[in-house]
């Protein structure tokens, strides 16, 4: 569809494209006919697929009278007369050098069989000048052969015919090449189709160049785009490598406490990302330990995607290493562990030794991680104090604001903690929080009056209903005739839920955005449903702080592209704030909602950040409002040149948000912005980093 909305070169590709599309084939056709007359060879081509036995010859319409006498005499045209009957072409008489030949007796002969009702005629005398044929043009090809009639040229008589009527449709096309050529075929509109065709003929040769200028200069830019630096990466020489392939910080931290163990113990060991691990470096090792995720359906995470595009792909080298797997993994998805899996495939099939059977982590998985440092301590690592994570914090759900009342979509609140320790924890803008929920209480209560217990019974030093809050709920059938203290030794505890982190440690108070989530059942999601209805004001909030490297921004000072929808809004506020408060200015905000009416989150600040220059710009689509109907992808890619240039100037890019549907169309539409090779080079590089879910 041609969008006149478009500026700049995305105008130009609209027009060249979507016009130039359509006007294509009126130039096709208009070539394919026109060479019928600028190339004997294809004239002889053509007319032979057209099952046409027609010797070459000038068109018929083009013919004068006076060529037709040369023609005829084969030589020089000598005689034209001026002689004009109504739409009559042609010399009446034409002389040869031994003979004169009349057109008298054919006319005649053709006027009193055909009438003066006709268009045109044209009036040819054979070779031999036995013969003159008299061609009518008219009817419904106007202008189009219609009949030839062939006379005897001395006495008039009629000898042959080739009607209109009895030709058959390859005749047809053949005699009406101009009338193809001109559009007339078509009638009127065909020809100003014709005609309008050949006038914007310029303007694709405009757009053409434009577009070409664009590209040439995209090239040069990223021609210019300075080489970008590597990952750091610690112990350049050690033969032992711990690699990791985390998308949300938990496999890149048991991989670097994996690498201090064995630094404890005096053995060095290089800790790196798999996008920085080569065949070269792999060959040469003596051991490699792989810790890694599965994210998305069973997918690598973000940064792995290089590794297996371009390493697995292959066969692994055959070094001589010996390695071991920890696979991290949900078994809440279905692709349980899928990448640890695959790696660890990869690595037998090329005959590489394991060191010891594949560990596999279902979510917080103690027993799993001890066994891992189990092994590690066999291979030689130590025991090293920190491998514990941090610890889990009481805060006080301080307040919490819904800010899209009326919204079509889930309620999304903005809750604020505060943490009841004399001093705040700290963290970094692209950090994660782990909140450990409730049940609701109501269904607590559901639960303990269907089992016949008493919700104030005591079990070790507890009130029942305590225990229960901070547990995987039974069902009331399984739980019925059991004593309290069985109920709660058959207690699992809840799972924890992430959520991104929106404010920074400065702001005195840890922000979160959620979205409610209401389940098919209608009641509401463990989480969201604790942090938006269930726990009160006032309430006490248990949470961890997980560092998420993978979000933080990268090194050095330089634009921020935020690109986010919903509650991803959370994780680029935070990165925000964190450059507001640093005086960065001239960051770039792409975000999306539904209506601007009621999804417009954190309105007053982001303008604010507009007016004094944080962000140097925002671009909003809202995309159940009448007047844009566009999601933040569809920004993207009306945005696709402008966003060239600011990754030319070392811009990085952050997305925030949806796995579903947002995530990976970004992605397409950076990928066709900026090429796929440049896009898994920000990848790899840290330069395009991503916290969806
Ligand atoms: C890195 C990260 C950042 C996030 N940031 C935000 C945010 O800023 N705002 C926001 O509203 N949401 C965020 N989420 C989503 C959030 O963690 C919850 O998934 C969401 O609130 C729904 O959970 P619930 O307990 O309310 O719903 P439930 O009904 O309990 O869960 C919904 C469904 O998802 C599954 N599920 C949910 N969470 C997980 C999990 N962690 N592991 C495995 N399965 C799970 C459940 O099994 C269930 O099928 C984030 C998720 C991740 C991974
Ligand atoms: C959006 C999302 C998708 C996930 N997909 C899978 C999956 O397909 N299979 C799986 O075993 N685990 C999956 N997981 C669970 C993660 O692998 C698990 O949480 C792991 O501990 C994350 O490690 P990381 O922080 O190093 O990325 C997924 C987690 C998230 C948030």
């Amino acid at each position: 569809m041609l969008d006149l909305k478009r500026t700049g070169r995305n105008l130009y590709r609209s027009l060249h494209a979507v016009i130039g599309g359509w006007m294509v084939l009126c130039y096709l056709m208009s070539a394919l006919t026109g060479l019928w007359w600028s190339y004997g060879w294809y004239h002889d081509l053509a007319s032979k697929a057209l099952g046409i036995e027609e010797t070459r010859r000038a068109p018929a319409a083009d013919r004068k009278p006076k060529e037709a006498l040369a023609d005829a005499k084969g030589d020089a045209p000598r005689a034209a007369g001026s002689r004009k009957k109504r739409g009559v072409e042609g010399a009446p008489k034409a002389m040869d050098s031994s003979r004169a030949i009349s057109f008298d007796p054919a006319w005649q002969t053709f006027v009193q069989r055909v009438g003066r009702d006709f268009g045109r005629a044209s009036l040819t005398v054979s070779r031999d000048g036995r013969a003159v044929s008299v061609e009518r043009f008219d009817g419904p090809l106007r202008g189009g052969l219609m009949d030839r009639y062939t006379f005897d040229a001395a006495t008039g008589s009629l000898e042959a015919t080739d009607l209109y009527a009895n030709r058959p449709i390859n005749k047809v096309i053949g005699a009406s090449m101009l009338t193809l050529h001109s559009g007339a075929v078509f009638g009127v509109p065909g020809r100003v189709i014709v005609m309008l065709c050949s006038l914007t003929m310029p303007l694709f040769a405009i757009t053409g160049w434009l577009l070409y200028l664009g590209r040439r200069r995209k090239r040069r830019e990223a021609d210019a785009i300075a080489p970008l630096p590597s990952f750091a990466t610690s112990h350049a020489n050690s033969d032992l490598l711990i690699v990791h392939a985390s998308q949300t910080g938990t496999a890149e931290r048991i991989a670097s406490l994996s690498a201090a163990a064995f630094a404890s113990a005096g053995r060095a060991a290089r800790c790196l990302p798999i996008s920085a691990l080569d065949s070269v470096s792999l060959a040469a090792a003596r051991c490699v330990l792989f810790v890694v995720s599965t994210y998305g359906d069973g997918q690598a995470p973000d940064r792995a995607r290089s590794f297996v595009r371009q390493m697995m792909a292959r066969p692994a080298p055959s070094g001589g290493f010996g390695y071991a797997v920890l696979a991290l993994g949900d078994r809440e998805y279905p692709d349980f562990c899928h990448f640890g899996r695959q790696v660890d495939e990869w690595l037998t099939k090329a005959g590489a030794r394991r060191l010891f059977e594949r560990i596999e982590m279902n979510g917080r998985d103690d027993e799993s991680e001890q066994r891992w440092r189990r092994q590690l301590s066999a291979l030689g690592a130590a025991t090293v104090a920190g491998w514990e994570e941090a610890p889990v914090q009481s805060w006080t759900l301080a307040q919490r604001k819904l800010l899209n009342p009326g919204s079509q979509g889930g309620g999304v609140h903005h809750v604020r903690l505060k943490v009841n320790a004399a001093t705040s924890p700290g963290w970094t803008a692209g950090d994660i929080v782990e909140i450990y929920p409730h049940n609701d209480p109501a269904a607590v209560a559901r639960v303990l009056s269907a089992a016949g217990l008493d919700a104030g019974a005591l079990v070790h030093g507890r009130r029942l209903d305590a225990h229960l809050s901070g547990a995987v709920l039974p069902s009331a059938e399984s739980v019925r005739n059991m004593s309290a203290a069985a109920l709660v030794d058959t207690l699992k505890p809840l799972p924890h839920r992430d959520y991104s982190i929106a404010s920074i440690p400065a702001d005195g108070c840890l922000d979160l955005v959620v979205r409610q989530r209401v389940r098919s059942s209608g009641e509401l999601g463990m989480g969201s449903g604790w942090l938006t209805a269930h726990a009160a004001e006032g309430s006490l909030v248990q949470a961890r702080i997980r560092a998420n490297a993978g979000f933080y921004r990268p090194d050095g000072e330089r634009a921020l592209i935020l690109i986010g929808n919903g509650t991803g809004i959370a994780g680029l506020r935070a990165h925000l704030r964190e450059r507001s408060a640093a005086g960065s200015k001239g960051h770039w905000l792409l975000f999306g909602e539904r209506n601007a009416r009621y999804d417009a989150f954190f309105k007053q600040e982001l303008e604010a950040w507009r007016a004094d220059g944080t962000l140097a710009r925002i671009d909003l689509a809202y995309s159940r409002d009448d007047d844009c109907g566009r999601y933040v992808q569809d920004l993207v890619r009306h945005s696709a040149s402008d966003i060239f240039t600011w990754v030319g100037g070392a811009a990085a890019v952050m997305v925030c948000g949806s796995l579903a549907g947002m995530a990976p169309a970004v992605d397409r539409e950076l990928r066709a912005a900026l090429g796929d090779e440049r896009v898994s080079m920000m990848v790899a590089n840290g330069l395009y980093r991503r916290d969806v879910y």
